[in-house]
């Protein structure tokens, strides 16, 4: 490519790369997903085979459908965001080949070491000390990568997408940086800093900070973007996005304490955290209304475009695990919720209903714009797709409420004389069919994946072609 071209043209090699891998992450982690699932109701699934067995590969699996999946989906969207808002190419040169290839290879090590129980036992940091320098490397290439574009934009303002995206990447390498601070002992071994209480808040001070800026910041990123793009209207307030962003950026951080209830953290600190976790519900809410209302005039096109579907769907599940949430988050019915399936119900209504709904959405707008194709190559496959993400997630969820009420009811349940009314084998036998229908949810999901690559691929290779429409615009 010559240099000129290089100088009028976006960089879409790189978010052709992380549109594929987002694709086939999903496959991978969502799998892994069904097969733990599948442990669950059938335990002899793990084979008697300890890399099969449900510790090592449920860890796999959260890494598999975070960090490679929606890491892949949230890297494709804002190297995709940011060059088009800003109307700039991607700033960095090598830097850019080189956060695909150092992700890639993050997740490679992460696919090898954890069935094979390598870990840090920190949830969604158990990667051990060497892997952990260098997701630290990537991460800061990533940055000077997205603030080196924005610095470089040729429009006036920074668009709120680009704050968004801004804040997830900036937030990330701080949260990642203090939380996994340790002293290795050997090549795959490594002790935390922090002592005790100390290093239990670290902990999900970086736990719902990841789920505050890694599966929500950047996802709202995309909403910003996409949402408006897709539906062909405006955004509905610029000015409640703005303040939808301090507003969220300043309650996330004093909210983490809520994993801790009645454990050795002072009771002061949950009780705060409690608080703050009420007070979130409203930033989040004004976001999902932001989305929702930019939908005015086109809620017509519903009836005929499935990818605004799975957008609007994604903010519907947005808006519900961000009132379940706060709900969870108060201590009393925390003492009911925490241990049981409820929490996983809460965490799949936010990962497969808003995480994932958002990244598919975004994905099947992009992928026929970064490779030059008129659309996508069936729409009929897209629809199957979206009743089969949201069949699977209705199943999923319900199935967790069912069985987490029903633990959470049958371990508090004391006889007239004190003891416990049900033995922990009984409250795990009532839940085997919640457990059974999950599965099935998780089997849809993947099924819809299973199509989207097919449609991906089919578009890929069509003969469909249009000029890319790459050129950046040139200052008048
Ligand atoms: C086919 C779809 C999926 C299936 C069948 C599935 C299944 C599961 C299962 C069985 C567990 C372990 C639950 C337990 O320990 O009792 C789990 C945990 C988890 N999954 Fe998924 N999953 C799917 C998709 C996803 C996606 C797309 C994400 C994120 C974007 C995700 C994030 C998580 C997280 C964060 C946990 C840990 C929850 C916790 O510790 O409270 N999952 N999943
Ligand atoms: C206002 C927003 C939210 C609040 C206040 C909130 C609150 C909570 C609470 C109270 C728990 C249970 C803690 C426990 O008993 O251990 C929890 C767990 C969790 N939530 Fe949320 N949530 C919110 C939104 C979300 C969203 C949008 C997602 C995903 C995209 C999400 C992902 C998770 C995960 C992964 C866990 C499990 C953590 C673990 O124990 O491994 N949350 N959340």
């Amino acid at each position: 490519m010559s240099i000129e071209t290089t100088r009028t043209t976006y960089n879409y090699k790189v978010v052709r790369q992380f549109a594929i891998m987002t694709v086939i992450w999903g496959i991978v982690g969502m799998t892994v997903g069904v097969l733990i699932a599948g442990q669950l109701v059938w335990p002899q699934l793990n084979f008697d085979t300890a890399w099969l067995s449900f510790g090592r590969l449920r860890p796999l699996h959260t890494n598999a459908v975070i960090f490679a999946f929606g890491g892949s989906a949230l890297f494709a969207t804002s190297y995709y965001v940011v060059q088009r808002t800003c109307q700039t190419r991607l700033f960095g040169g090598w830097l850019v080949p080189f956060t695909f290839w150092g992700w890639q290879l993050v997740i490679l090590l992460a696919a090898i070491t954890l069935p094979l129980g390598f870990t840090s036992s920190k949830e969604y940091a158990e990667l051990e000390w060497p892997i952990d320098l260098l997701i630290a490397v990537v991460w800061v290439s990533y940055l000077i990568v997205f603030v080196g574009t924005v610095h470089q934009r040729k429009t006036s303002h920074i668009y709120v997408g680009n704050w968004f995206f801004m804040a997830f990447i900036i937030v990330v390498t701080v949260l990642h940086v203090v939380n996994s601070a340790a002293i290795p002992v050997s090549m795959w071994k490594s002790y935390s800093i922090y002592p005790g209480a100390i290093d239990a808040m670290t902990q999900w001070w970086y736990g719902h900070n990841a789920v505050g800026f890694f599966l929500t910041a950047g996802f709202l990123g995309m909403m910003y973007y996409f949402v408006p793009k897709q539906s062909g209207r405006p955004i509905y307030s610029y000015r409640l996005s703005i303040v939808h962003f301090w507003a969220l950026i300043a309650t996330y951080m004093w909210a983490g304490g809520h994993h801790l209830h009645y454990t050795a953290l002072p009771d002061w600190a949950q009780s705060v955290s409690m608080i703050m976790s009420l007070i979130l519900l409203a930033p989040s809410w004004g976001g999902m209304i932001n989305g929702m209302m930019t939908l005015s005039g086109a809620w017509h096109k519903l009836r005929t475009d499935p990818i605004l579907r799975f957008l609007v769907v994604s903010l519907s599940f947005y808006g519900m695990s961000t009132f379940e949430g706060p709900m969870m988050a108060i201590k009393t019915v925390n003492a009911l919720s925490h241990y049981t399936d409820w929490t996983i119900g809460h965490v799949h209504a936010g990962a497969l209903g808003w995480v994932a709904m958002i990244s598919i959405g975004a994905t099947y707008h992009m992928i026929p714009k970064v490779f030059g194709k008129a659309s996508m190559a069936s729409t009929k496959l897209i629809n199957i797709h979206f009743w089969l993400a949201t069949a699977g997630t209705v199943l999923y969820i319900c199935a967790m409420w069912v069985n987490g009420i029903l633990q959470g009811l049958m371990w508090r349940a004391v006889n007239s004389d004190g003891t416990l009314t049900y033995s922990f084998v009984e409250a795990l036998e009532a839940s085997h069919p919640g457990f059974f229908v999950r599965w099935l949810g998780g089997m849809l999901w993947v099924t819809g994946m299973l199509i989207m690559a097919f449609n991906v691929w089919q578009t890929v290779r069509s003969t469909d072609e249009v000029e890319i429409d790459n050129t950046i615009p040139q200052a008048a």
